[in-house]
């Protein structure tokens, strides 16, 4: 199988796909133009920031399989390529350790101000007087939104943490779900709107669709309670950033987000963000999934995806193409996709 990577994965995970006999070639720096002309002959595309558009999907004579290292496909034309038969397979839950340790760095950072307090000391201010004003996460409500594996790994810890957990019911919750759910005392409520009214902060864990683009909006942030802190790891693209920035502004929310709405696509770049630059904000640079243990558990997924697509199967496809490989994921593995959603 001939794969072009136009992002970066391990080498050991190079080694390991070329010992099942496909061929790579790593380049890294394709992007737009550059990408589409790379395809021709290509029956594999692996990426993880790198946006796969359709003039791109257009281009490719041979491509059979996208695989996006990561849990989110709103990078991919995933529409264009179901057109071209062409399949496209994700890796969900890889990384959703990664993504609530970073959920729970932002908590912290906001209820501490840590941030703020380095700032403070590396600028040769001593500031006990400040800092020492703390409510503290224990007890405290969080509405997880988005019971995937993401949002069960930021329940779970929040549990421990002595927060409450709330959740949003759904008659189509599975046993599996439901079961974990019970284990960190979740509640549920009947929609968005009850979660946003009873708690304190709300951490979103969903992709993004067309159902959650601009989730986090004006009518949604005036059911939040005053004070009340936003957490968003999953797409920059839930926001409207207006309606954020209106709502810290006149009634002290405050927000601790890892992704941003026109975000770079690439590892380093300039950024002018209203949101990103807000004194409420305390922000990263889309780097929730980021971590050596998540990056290896993705790079080893992809590996396995390779692998199967080899041996004329697919694994965590994302589309419906009509094609000749059989899918083999498990029932688990096809449950935490559609909870995901
Ligand atoms: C994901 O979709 O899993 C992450 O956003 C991956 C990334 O950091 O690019």
């Amino acid at each position: 199988v001939r794969i072009l990577i136009a992002d970066a994965l391990p080498p050991s995970s190079i080694s390991a796909i070329e010992a099942g006999g496909s061929t790579c070639e790593l380049r890294p720096e394709l992007r737009g133009d550059a990408l589409a002309a790379a395809l021709p002959g290509v029956e594999v595309l692996v990426v993880r920031s790198t946006t796969v558009d359709g003039p791109t999907i257009a281009a490719a004579d041979r491509l059979q399989l996208v695989v996006r290292a990561g849990s989110g496909t709103n990078t991919i034309d995933t529409g264009a390529a179901t057109d071209r038969g062409i399949a496209v397979c994700n890796v969900p839950g890889r990384n959703a350790t990664a993504v609530a340790e970073l959920t729970f760095a932002l908590m912290l950072s906001l209820d501490r101000n840590v941030p703020d307090a380095v700032a403070d000391l590396r600028a040769g201010r001593w500031d006990k007087a400040r800092y020492s004003k703390a409510r503290g996460l224990h007890g405290r409500d969080l509405g997880v939104v988005g019971l995937g594996a993401t949002g069960m790994a930021v329940a779970a810890r929040a549990h421990a943490f002595g927060m409450q957990v709330h959740a949003i019911g759904r008659a189509d919750r599975d046993a599996q779900v439901l079961a974990s759910a019970e284990s960190c005392e979740v509640r549920f409520v009947a929609d968005l709107a009850e979660l946003a009214q009873r708690c304190d902060i709300l951490s979103f864990h969903v992709p993004l669709t067309p159902d959650t683009r601009g989730l986090i909006s004006r009518e949604l942030l005036a059911r939040c309670r005053d004070g009340a802190w936003i957490i968003n790891t999953s797409r920059g693209e839930l926001v409207d950033d207006d309606a954020l920035i209106e709502a810290m502004d006149t009634r002290g929310l405050r927000a601790g987000l890892d992704v941003f709405n026109g975000e770079p696509q690439g590892g380093t770049g300039t950024f002018d963000s209203a949101l990103a630059r807000h004194p409420n904000v305390y922000g990263t640079h889309h780097i929730g999934a980021s971590t050596e243990q998540a990056q290896q558990a993705v790079a080893d997924e992809v590996v396995r995806i390779i692998g199967a697509f080899a041996d004329g199967h697919l694994l965590h496809c994302v589309n419906d193409v009509a094609h000749p490989a059989t899918d083999t994921d498990t029932d688990t593995e096809r449950d935490d996709r559609r909870r995901s959603r």
